[in-house]
């Protein structure tokens, strides 16, 4: 189902209700006390995700699952989730109905002097502070062991829901009920405040507050898809494999064999492309891409926006110079992926997603559409997700299996210590003010490991930011 087709009625919706709040009030003015406001058509607010997708989901039953390794209903919730955030908002934005995730706060929001910060902002475009995805360059900043290779084509943003937003926005009395307040956005907030724990506090209490249960973190990935002249290569994950990649340990997009050959225009399904079709696409040196394997998908299996000249111009600088194709105005950016995380459960709950076409890569490693619940609609159909409710099974058994969830997109860059065993939860749960000590990722960092929050080693002189690892990477200086 095309965005597009959604558009009319919503205009018409919305403009209906406008008119009528508009009326009452002329019919009852002067009035005591203002109506609340609508939004006007066309304005982004932030809006929640809707009721109808199981969210949230008690914190009892969640943890039940946890307790016996539900997988299948970790998946069943994570497209519950994925269906309420990609549902349709009420905001209409460059002849497009925008999904839910869109109206949310962006961390160039959220993350601002205290003087600007607008809790309830409602504005006339949707947010994409476009940006290389901070935790590729997590180890090099910390220790100097790794930088990213400069060919990461992805770009990606971070997005919090009103909730989560509304959270981060404002100070907090921590410990509860402490005299003293901070507010997490602010580097200084957090420096006083990991100076401020008495001698002897237990290790495990250095910590923030914890965000709101209904608090929903998220990491969307861009890709660029020209408008015109020819199809664009999407590199398709299938895996580790020698046939998918040219690097098995470090297996990055710019890697992969298989790739789709985007088209702006066309209709149908995922499909061999024909020869023409090969003959069309646009040259990146930068991918890997065996035209011998070349898919092709038309541009409405992917959730897409047309970039504006200034978002183009953004785009270009995150993600880099010639070979990578350059995005003008009018080009596509199109999610390719997106990391998913809710404050459901104490630990959160982690998923992530990435666009497959429905071709899931060979022994659903390290996830697939199973589970896929019916209120996922339209191009969302399309997108692949792995779950980790635990660090290990069993959840609380420091010597247990781990569980391994990463995103193809992200956790396979040679930033990310073995990111291909990794587990979001455990890389999280390390997630600290100010996050130097050890140099980054110690010697005994397992990435799919437990970790426990009374190890004075990880969190001794440290405050914890609730798995937050946005409130480190971004904190206003
Ligand atoms: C090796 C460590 C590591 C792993 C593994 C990891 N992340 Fe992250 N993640 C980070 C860092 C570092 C950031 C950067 C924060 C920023 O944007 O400044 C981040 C950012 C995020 C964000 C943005 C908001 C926030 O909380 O910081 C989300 C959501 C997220 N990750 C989810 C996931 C999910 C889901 C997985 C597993 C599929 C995962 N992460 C795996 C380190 C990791």
């Amino acid at each position: 189902m095309s965005m597009r087709r959604l558009i009319f009625p919503v205009l018409t919706l919305t403009s209906l209700v406008a008119c009528g709040v508009a009326l009452a009030v002329a019919a009852t003015a002067p009035a005591a006390k203002p109506a609340a406001k609508a939004t006007p058509p066309g304005a982004i607010k932030a809006e929640p995700i809707p009721p109808g997708y199981h969210f949230p989901t008690p914190r009892k039953e969640i943890d039940a699952w946890v307790a016996v390794n539900a997988t299948g209903k970790f998946r069943n919730h994570a497209w519950d989730v994925w269906a309420g955030m990609t549902a349709p908002s009420h905001a209409v934005h460059s002849g497009q109905r925008l999904p839910i995730w869109e109206t949310w706060y962006s961390e160039n929001e959220v993350f601002v002097a205290p003087g600007s910060i607008k809790p309830e902002a409602i504005r006339t475009e949707p947010k994409h502070p476009f940006a290389k995805p901070r935790q590729l360059f997590h180890v090099a900043t910390a220790k100097g062991v790794a930088t990213p290779a400069s060919n990461e084509q992805v770009v990606a943003f971070n997005k919090f829901d009103p909730e989560s937003a509304r959270f981060l926005m404002a100070s907090h009395p921590t410990p509860k009920g402490s005299a003293n307040t901070y507010l997490y956005t602010q580097a200084a907030d957090l420096t006083k405040l990991n100076k401020s724990w008495p001698s002897g506090t237990p290790v495990v209490n250095r910590a923030i507050v914890d965000f709101p249960d209904r608090g929903v973190d998220t990491k969307p990935v861009m890709w660029l898809i020209k408008a015109t002249g020819g199809l664009t290569p999407f590199p398709l994950w299938q895996g580790t494999g020698s046939d998918a990649t040219t690097n098995a340990t470090n297996p990055t997009p710019q890697t992969w064999l298989n790739c789709v050959l985007i088209d702006p225009k066309g209709k149908g399904g995922l499909r061999p492309a024909t020869p023409a079709e090969v003959k069309n696409a646009i040259a990146n040196s930068n991918l890997a891409c065996d035209a011998k394997k070349y898919l092709y998908a038309p541009l409405s299996m992917m959730y897409s926006f047309p970039l504006t000249a200034q978002e183009a111009t953004d785009f270009n600088s995150a993600q880099g110079g010639p070979p990578l194709p350059q995005a003008v105005a009018g080009d596509f950016a199109v999610l390719a992926a997106m990391h998913v995380t809710t404050k459901e459960i104490v630990n959160w709950t982690w998923q992530t997603f990435w666009w497959t076409g429905t071709k899931n890569p060979p022994n659903s490693f390290p996830g697939s559409t199973a589970g896929m619940t019916a209120n996922v609609k339209g191009p969302w159909r399309n997108y692949a997700t792995c779950v980790a409710y635990s660090m290990v099974v069993p959840h609380n058994d420091p010597k247990g299996k781990p569980v391994v969830c990463f995103n193809p997109f992200l956790e396979t860059s040679p930033g990310i210590p073995d990111g291909i065993n990794s587990n979001c939860m455990s890389c999280h749960g390390t997630a600290r003010w100010p996050g130097n000590n050890n140099g980054g990722y110690p010697a005994t960092y397992l990435p799919n490991g437990y970790i426990n929050f009374n190890d004075p080693t990880w969190f001794g002189d440290q405050t914890r930011t609730d798995f937050a690892w946005a409130i480190q990477g971004n904190a206003v200086k």
